[in-house]
């Protein structure tokens, strides 16, 4: 039953409430008890004194006890609530105004007595109740001298007999009773209040729970039902945070989820891609050895020749897959020790154009570079910048025909150096450049290509770009040519 959030509060709030209520009621009961002991002793202060003064007491140098008798029954008369007392120096009481039977205590303590008759006295000050046998009430007290000799005290109690529980005190009084009911109702109020309020927090708390519980069994983010966050965030308060941040989180998971579907799709396309890969070179490789030992004696030498041609081109294929894979692993698995240094981007276009002039001039295309003048240095990794130059290089030789041109520009801009790589070939249809950049992304080209290449070069030169947070784009028109540009940012010595 108080499993729930809002029952313990509940709880709380009544165990609270009630406390507080009979503290208020208590300290309201002390407090008006104590206002009229001490209104009442004010008022009477001199009250003894004054008929100790009158002489009315002593006649023919003795107490005189029809005296007492007639002072008794005039004040009673007068203020029933005062109680009048004769006490002995010691505090034993010699004669008093109540009814027989009704004294329990046969003395009273004089200390407060002869603190009030010093007169350095607190008011309320409180003396022994003889009608009590533990109670204590204020009074007026005063020495009774004869011939300057003490002969005793006139000891007034004040405000009668009291009520002993707060109960009877509350229903002895309208005031208070109307008191009493008034702080019973505003308790009441609060405490129905409060329960409202509680209502209201925990039933979005409530509304989070199940929503998170939903997400955790499995359904969508989307269709779990979420209290509303207020859209000025400064009405926001924690159960808004809290709904706010548990989005977030469950965003992220979803985003996770998504990404790690997407690498084990990939990772088990990559296994297949590679194993069809490795299979197709390997499968060639072997055919040809074994034609090669099966038919030893008849292979003429052009023959073996043409043979191990064919094996060493599937070799080499083989090495440079593997080298790719393991490129693209290395490149994906390091994050940050990336060698950054400023290093001139002009020579090492110049290099690279010069390590494929060769290979150009073979299939008769223009490989030209246009660097410019005075272009500044940039700051990145050479050797991984080089890598990218090189697969775009390769990539525009390999689509460019006959005739065509290949060329490398940079050109700056703020602080920026960008590097193009352009050709004149047969560029990459609309649809497809968008995946140009996944990894084993390669146009369908049996024929012309069949098996040689693995699509992981613009890959391996999107990772390299991603690790410098930089970008690589690209723009093509089908049999006009395609446009590759990344961007380095230009180191300044200033
Ligand atoms: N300059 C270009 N002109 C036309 N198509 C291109 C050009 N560069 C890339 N492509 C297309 O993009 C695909 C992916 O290129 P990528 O360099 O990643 O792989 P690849 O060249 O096929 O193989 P690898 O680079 O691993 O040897 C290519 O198969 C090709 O179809
Ligand atoms: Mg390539």
């Amino acid at each position: 039953m108080f499993r729930s959030l809002y029952s313990k509060l509940a709880v709380v709030i009544l165990i609270l409430f009630t406390l507080v209520g009979f503290l208020m009621v208590t300290v309201v009961m002390y407090a008006t008890g104590m206002y009229r002991q001490e209104v009442s002793q004010k008022l009477h202060r001199d009250l003894a004194e004054n008929l100790v003064k009158e002489n009315l007491l002593i006649k023919n140098n003795k107490i005189s006890h029809d005296a007492l008798d007639h002072i008794f029954h005039m004040l009673m008369v007068i203020n029933p609530s005062i109680e009048l007392y004769l006490l002995d120096p010691n505090g034993n009481v010699l004669d008093y105004s109540a009814a027989p039977g009704k004294v329990k205590r046969k003395r009273v303590s004089l200390d407060p007595i002869t603190k009030w008759v010093s007169g350095d006295i607190k008011i309320p000050l409180q003396g022994d109740d003889p009608r009590h046998l533990n109670r204590q009430k204020v009074f007026s007290a005063a020495r009774i001298p004869k011939k300057g000799k003490l002969e005793g005290y006139l000891y007034i109690i004040l405000g009668g007999e009291d009520y002993d529980t707060i109960a009877q005190k509350i229903q002895g009084s309208y005031i208070l009773k109307m008191s009493s009911w008034m702080i019973t109702a505003g308790l009441f109020f609060a405490v129905i209040t409060g329960l409202f309020i509680f209502a209201m927090l925990t039933c979005r708390l409530k509304k989070l729970a199940t929503g998170m519980n939903s997400f955790k069994r499995g359904e969508s983010l989307a269709s779990v039902d979420l209290p509303r966050v207020k859209v000025p965030a400064f009405l926001n308060d924690e159960v808004d945070h809290l709904s706010q941040t548990f989005k977030e989180m469950a965003e992220r998971i979803e985003e996770q989820i998504e990404k790690l579907q997407k690498s084990d799709l990939l990772r088990r396309e990559l296994v297949a891609n590679v194993s069809h890969d490795l299979r197709t070179p390997l499968a060639t490789l072997t055919a040809y050895i074994e034609t090669m030992q099966l038919k030893e004696a008849d292979l003429s030498m052009d023959e073996r020749r043409k043979y191990l041609k064919v094996a060493r081109k599937h070799c080499e294929r083989l090495s440079s897959l593997v080298d790719d894979l393991f490129e693209l692993a290395r490149l994906e698995a390091r994050e940050t020790v990336l060698n950054i240094e400023p290093f001139n981007i002009a020579e090492l276009v110049q290099d690279v154009v010069q390590n494929y002039e060769l290979s150009a001039k073979e299939k008769n295309i223009t490989l030209t570079s246009n660097i410019g003048q005075d272009l500044s240095f940039v700051r990145g990794d050479i050797g991984l910048v080089e890598r990218v130059l090189e697969n775009l290089i390769m990539n525009g030789l390999r689509h460019t025909p006959e005739g065509g041109t290949v060329s490398i520009m940079l050109s700056p801009s703020d602080e920026y150096m960008n590097v193009q790589v352009l050709d004149t070939g047969v560029g990459i249809p609309d649809e497809i450049q968008p995946h140009i950049f996944d990894r084993y992304y390669k146009v369908d080209e049996p024929e012309t290509f069949p098996a040689s290449f693995a699509g992981l070069g613009l890959a391996i030169a999107k990772r390299i770009m991603d690790l410098h947070d930089s970008s690589i784009e690209v723009e093509s028109e089908p049999d006009t040519g395609t446009c590759f540009t990344f961007r380095l940012p230009v180191y300044s010595t200033s």
